[in-house]
């Protein structure tokens, strides 16, 4: 089997990479080691920058996020009782879309199938060979069998646990990496969100997050501790926790109901440099990840694939390997930024085990700074709407 480009990996970053490609008469193959309906099964964050939205359209996949997707113009910050907004539309005149990423990589999967597109699903032991060659190839099981597909590159969109990263040999690589000393409880239920908004919470209790997919479903989080277990919290036990961690007014119209989904994830900061290995590409958190806070991981996913869909481009269509030789510098350099966004949010708005009465004083002059201060907010609200590509 051959084609141009191998992606590992059929997770949102493997298949818009894919459908790009397609776009521009280029050809690839994705070989992802789930079944579909498990990668669908995957509840992730659902905040869309612009600059996704707009490869969502370059890709020809942007009408049913048009149709269901909610604007979002500006989000509510609360500290203890007290809130205050960041109106993104003011400060930046540009918003955010609300559309999960499971509605994203299920417009991806069916426009691949609509265009004929080639996804190989529970694929073993994918290998990638000869990445310091002009003659790549990638190695794997399916159906019983060993396969071989030749490419002219490979890119690794196979997430933090995938073999990718791992080709680039350890002399070459460094990994810078932070644990945060909490995780978040996350619950999706069948209620109306509690407000129009999202609504980021410190509270003296710890973080809350007030999230939504739609008019009846919406996601809530609320910081914990890494050694809970979802069996831990009870529903009841769930709800009356993000009660006592949002403003007032909010608790008082919160509609609870049923979880449909509970979980726990922990939060990482994660870089991989260089991005690039040969004829290997990283995208994605095969490359890097954020905490969750400020909704960046599909995010910084997208840039990653636009920097390298536009190399992959001019190199097929213009014989120019200036952007593929230069890819893991420029992509490096959105993300680092991307990091910085979500580590300052995460440091913000969560209360750590072993913040001193100085840390907390530090936190709580700088939430009165971000109230008062506009320029501090414009900064906030560039970098949530998303940094330029
Ligand atoms: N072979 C083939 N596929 C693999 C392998 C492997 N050995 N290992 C992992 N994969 C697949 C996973 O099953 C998954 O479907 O690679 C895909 C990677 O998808 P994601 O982890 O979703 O990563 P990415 O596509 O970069 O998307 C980034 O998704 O994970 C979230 O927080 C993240 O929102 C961010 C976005
Ligand atoms: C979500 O809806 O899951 C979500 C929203 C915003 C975040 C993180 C997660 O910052």
């Amino acid at each position: 089997m051959r084609t141009q480009v191998a992606i590992i990996g059929g997770g949102p970053s493997g298949l818009l990479l894919s459908q790009l490609l397609h776009s521009a008469g280029i050809e690839s193959v994705v070989l992802e080691r789930r079944s579909r309906d498990y990668v669908l099964s995957r509840i992730r964050a659902g905040v869309l920058e612009t600059g996704l939205v707009d490869l969502m359209h370059e890709a020809g996949v942007g009408d049913r996020m048009e149709r269901e997707g909610f604007v979002h113009d500006g989000t509510l910050l609360a500290n203890g009782n007290e809130q205050f907004r960041i109106d993104f539309k003011a400060l930046t005149g540009r918003h955010v879309m609300v559309y999960g990423q499971t509605e994203v990589t299920r417009d991806l999967y069916e426009a691949r199938d609509a265009a004929g597109g080639t996804v190989i699903h529970e694929c073993r032991g994918v290998k990638p060979h000869d990445l310091d060659t002009a003659a790549p190839f990638v190695t794997f099981l399916h159906d019983g069998k060993v396969n071989r597909l030749d490419c002219d590159f490979v890119a690794g969109c196979d997430g933090y646990h995938g073999p990718s990263r791992q080709e680039i040999p350890t002399a070459e690589r460094t990994e810078y990496e932070k644990t945060y000393p909490f995780g978040w409880l996350g619950v999706l239920s069948e209620t109306p969100p509690v407000a129009d908004e999202l609504i980021y919470a410190n509270s003296e209790r710890g973080f809350a997050l007030c999230s939504m997919r739609n008019d009846s479903l919406s996601r809530y989080y609320i910081q914990c501790d890494l050694s809970d277990s979802p069996d831990d919290w009870t529903d009841e036990m769930f709800w009356d926790e993000l009660k006592r961690r949002i403003p007032e007014e909010a608790a008082d119209r919160l509609v609870t109901g049923p979880s449909i989904e509970k979980s726990i994830a922990p939060l990482r900061s994660f870089v991989c440099e260089p991005m690039r290995w040969g004829r290997l590409f990283l995208c994605g958190d095969a490359a890097h990840i954020v905490p969750p806070t400020g909704a960046k991981g599909l995010n910084t996913a997208a840039s990653d694939v636009h920097y390298l869909f536009n190399a992959l481009r001019h190199f097929y269509h213009d014989r120019d390997d200036e952007g593929l030789e230069k890819y893991s510098e420029t992509a490096l350099a959105r993300i680092w930024k991307t990091e910085r966004f979500s580590w300052w949010f995460s440091s913000l708005m969560h209360r750590y085990p072993d913040q001193s009465g100085f840390d907390l004083r530090m936190q709580q002059a700088e939430l009165a700074f971000l109230r008062d201060n506009e320029a501090a907010q414009k900064a906030m609200a560039e970098s949530y709407v998303g940094l330029p590509y």
